[in-house]
């Protein structure tokens, strides 16, 4: 391989790769030196006799352009022109022709030469000249290629941000067509992310979004609630002009348990302060009210007329069922210390279906059970008996109230292996509960029953057990369809057991 160097002081070609000349023969090499020495350029000039040495060089290293005779020893330069093209280099080619003939000089550009020059002694002055011209549209494409480079990059990288967002972000145009989805959008729908173009958003959401028109009123972001499928999400719209077109960005999120863990902080508040007040009142009435029972049964023993009798024995009962509500008050409001220990729940709810049986199988009503083989979980077994009891009174009476002849209670155990939780769910086909009353079940005191038949303590007592129990209640009805309550309880950690 013969090399030869030209190194001339530079004007801009400071760069320390060569520039190859393949092929030509001495005098083309002399000729090419003096080139870039007349023009002062310092470069580095590498000869290289064949195409196939030249070819091995680039693959080695890069070159800063890349002169190529039409013939070489071993190929054509239209051979080494696809050759290199096959690599994939950002090094310009330029061509050395030849003649003037048209039709190779286009095939040589075709085959990705940058340039050509005429191989005659007179053009080869030109080379520097050549050189430095493709040199400087390398530089433009080169930075073209960088630019595009960084932008695809930086779309790659908000799109993986906006997709790793479960939060449901969309843009829509006008006439509320999503223009693009994030992958939480496709994933919740079970669609393909290539296919949510076009798609009318109220066909996915099955409601009208805030702003129907697609466009956020009078230009301004908005935020609200809406209701769908039965979650509630926080909508928030943004107007955009995008591709110098009105649209709108909607980003939603999912507020439900949010929402429901507000309610339940909220009624736990309200409830701890109701307690206090009703556990004072309580008190105050218990001790009156056993002397009022003890006084009656004495008198009741010492009368012996009978209408007199009944009266005190009328007495009594008023005063035993005072009593009861009296417990049940104090029950409420927790005075009563609670002794955990590790029970298994099934046990509990079986025990509590024995008080019931005889009632539940006189009035006809079906009990379908599904338990499941669940660890033991350390509570009061008393008080989650009593839990379970409320729910299967109120159960009960929602189905003979609404006389329904095919009466059906379900019992179902399950353990949730990702919380680590129990769950304990009670489901009736009674008549449901209206959804302007679901908010009040759990508050103290709310009851839809007669006077004196319902003392609306049932599901607030089971509310504060199980929430000492660091579980959670909450009911689920569909008007007319019944009532589900599911009550999660922890279990303990497996070195308790
Ligand atoms: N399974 C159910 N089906 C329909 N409504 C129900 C059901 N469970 C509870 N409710 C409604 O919730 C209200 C409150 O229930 P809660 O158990 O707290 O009180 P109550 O049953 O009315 O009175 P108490 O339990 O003190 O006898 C009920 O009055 C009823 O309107
Ligand atoms: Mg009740």
């Amino acid at each position: 391989m013969s090399i030869k160097k030209a190194t001339e002081k530079s004007k801009d070609l400071s760069s320390s790769l060569p520039i190859l000349f393949i092929g030509g023969d001495l005098g083309d090499r002399t000729l090419a030196g003096k080139a870039f020495r007349r023009h002062a350029m310092d470069v580095i000039l590498e000869f290289v006799p064949s195409g196939k040495e030249a070819l091995d060089i680039i693959r080695r290293q890069s070159a800063v352009a890349v002169f190529v005779n039409q013939s070489l020893p071993d190929m054509d330069g239209f051979t080494f022109l696809r050759e290199v093209k096959k690599l994939n280099l950002p090094t310009p080619l330029i061509m050395i022709m030849e003649n003037d003939d048209e039709k190779l000089i286009l095939k040589a550009l075709r085959e990705g030469a940058y340039d050509f020059l005429n191989k005659s002694s007179r053009s080869f002055h030109t080379l520097p000249v050549v050189l430095d011209r493709c040199l400087a549209r390398h530089e433009v494409v080169r930075q073209k290629a960088a630019k595009e480079k960084l932008i695809t990059e930086s779309k790659k990288n908000w799109l993986a941000i906006l997709d790793g967002i479960t939060d449901f972000i969309f843009m829509t145009d006008t006439e509320g067509r999503i223009i693009k989805a994030n992958r939480a959008v496709s994933n919740h729908f079970g669609k393909n992310p290539k296919f949510m173009a076009g798609v009318q958003y109220h066909d996915l959401f099955g409601t009208e979004l805030p702003n129907e028109t697609g466009v956020a009123t009078a230009n301004q972001p908005s935020t609200q609630e809406i209701a769908i499928d039965g979650d509630t999400y926080l909508i928030s719209s943004f107007p955009l002009q995008y591709d110098n077109k009105p649209t709108t960005i909607y980003v939603l999120k999912n507020i439900t348990e949010m929402r429901r863990l507000k309610e339940q902080l909220h009624h736990a508040d309200k409830l701890a302060s109701l307690g206090l007040l009703v556990s004072g009142v309580a008190h105050e009435i218990n001790n009156p009210l056993t002397g009022v029972i003890a006084y009656a049964e004495l008198l009741e023993m010492e009368l012996a007329e009978m209408e007199s009798k009944i009266k005190v024995k009328k007495i009594l009962d008023s005063a035993e069922r005072c009593k009861k509500i009296v417990d049940n008050l104090l029950t409420f409001s927790r005075q009563q210390i609670s002794t955990k220990t590790l029970e298994s729940i099934n046990d509990i709810i079986e025990r509590t279906l024995d008080l019931r049986n005889y009632w539940l199988a006189v009035h006809n009503i079906q009990i379908v059970k599904d338990y499941h083989n669940i660890r033991a979980v350390f509570v009061d077994a008393q008080q989650i008996q009593q839990v379970i009891l409320n729910l299967i009174l109120n159960a009960e009476h929602a189905i003979t109230s609404h006389n329904k002849q095919d009466g059906k209670i379900t019992l179902v155990t399950r353990y949730d292996r990702d919380k680590h939780h129990v769950v304990i769910k009670i489901s009736d086909n009674g008549p449901g509960i209206p959804p302007n009353i679901m908010p009040m079940i759990f508050d103290p005191f709310f009851t839809t029953k007669p006077v004196g038949v319902g003392t609306g303590l049932g599901l607030s007592i089971s509310y504060g057990i199980i929430m000492e129990h660091g579980g959670t209640i909450r009911a689920e009805s569909h008007e007319g369809e019944g009532v589900t309550f599911a009550i999660e309880l922890p279990l303990p950690s497996k070195n308790l057991q």
